[in-house]
């Protein structure tokens, strides 16, 4: 079967350092991939190509089984920071100050989901962090991507704040289907949010392994997750 998002051989050379090497990858379509690894490992690298926003030294990327050479249209990507625009409010960051009443509409209904209603006419400053990144989330959501690139959005919050994102994330892209893509150093976030996990280190995907314990709620989900942490984080160190 045709599988929604391919890697083939894949490599990234930044003048003389190798970013990644001979990455190879299969994404099925709606599905929640983790990619953890040290820092400077290439995660945002592999990312970053996906979006279309760098081109493969060597190798190629396919989406539905097109080449992907430019800025990727079905993607939307989000960072630790927000990158909200600070002249902006809430509402007009996620449309623009477009009067398109479906537009509005749509990001009215997506400041409902996250629970921004009364902040909608606030500028970015007035808000929290993980406001900010609710509002960041939204605007991701505008376009209904089928692909979502998150690229260690909730480094930057606290515990609490950060499992309430990730739930947010988790409802989100089941309910709508978005195949997602999820860098972080977390491994318990990783092994918490994501079917399968692409471990990177050196440069190279390491170890693709998958989870089946993912959203699985009772003690046996629990301890096989804390395993497959445990074993996620010996690849990393030790593999
Ligand atoms: N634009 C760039 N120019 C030169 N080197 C880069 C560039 N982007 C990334 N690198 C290098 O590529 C390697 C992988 O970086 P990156 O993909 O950002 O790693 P990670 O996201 O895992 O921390 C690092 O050594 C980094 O310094
Ligand atoms: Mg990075």
């Amino acid at each position: 079967m045709l599988k929604y998002l391919t890697v083939n051989n894949v490599s990234k050379v930044y003048q003389a350092k190798t970013a990644l090497h001979d990455a190879n990858l299969e994404v099925d379509r709606g599905s929640f991939v983790a990619i953890v690894g040290m820092s400077g490992s290439g995660k945002t690298t592999l990312l970053r190509m996906i979006a279309g926003l760098e081109q493969p030294t060597t190798g190629e990327i396919r989406q539905n089984d097109r080449q992907v050479t430019s800025i990727n249209p079905q993607a939307r990507c989000m960072f630790q920071d927000d990158r909200l625009l600070p002249w902006m409010t809430v509402s007009e960051n996620l449309t623009f100050g477009a009067k398109d009443k479906e537009q509005r509409a749509r990001a009215q209904r997506l400041l409902e989901t996250m629970e921004l209603m009364e902040f909608s006419n606030y500028y970015p400053t007035k808000l929290s962090g993980g406001q900010r990144q609710r509002v960041a989330l939204a605007r991701a959501l505008m376009d209904n991507p089928e692909l979502l690139l998150l690229d260690e959005p909730l480094g930057a919050l606290d515990a609490l704040t950060r499992l309430r994102m990730q739930d947010l994330i988790l409802k989100i892209t089941n309910e709508q289907k978005i195949t997602t893509m999820l860098v972080t150093h977390d491994v318990s976030e990783a092994v918490r949010m994501a079917n399968r996990i692409i471990v990177v280190k050196n440069s190279q995907i390491l170890r693709q392994l998958d989870n089946p314990y993912q959203g699985v709620d009772n003690e046996n989900g629990k301890l096989r997750r804390l395993e497959l942490v445990d074993e996620v984080l010996d690849i990393i160190y030790h593999g």
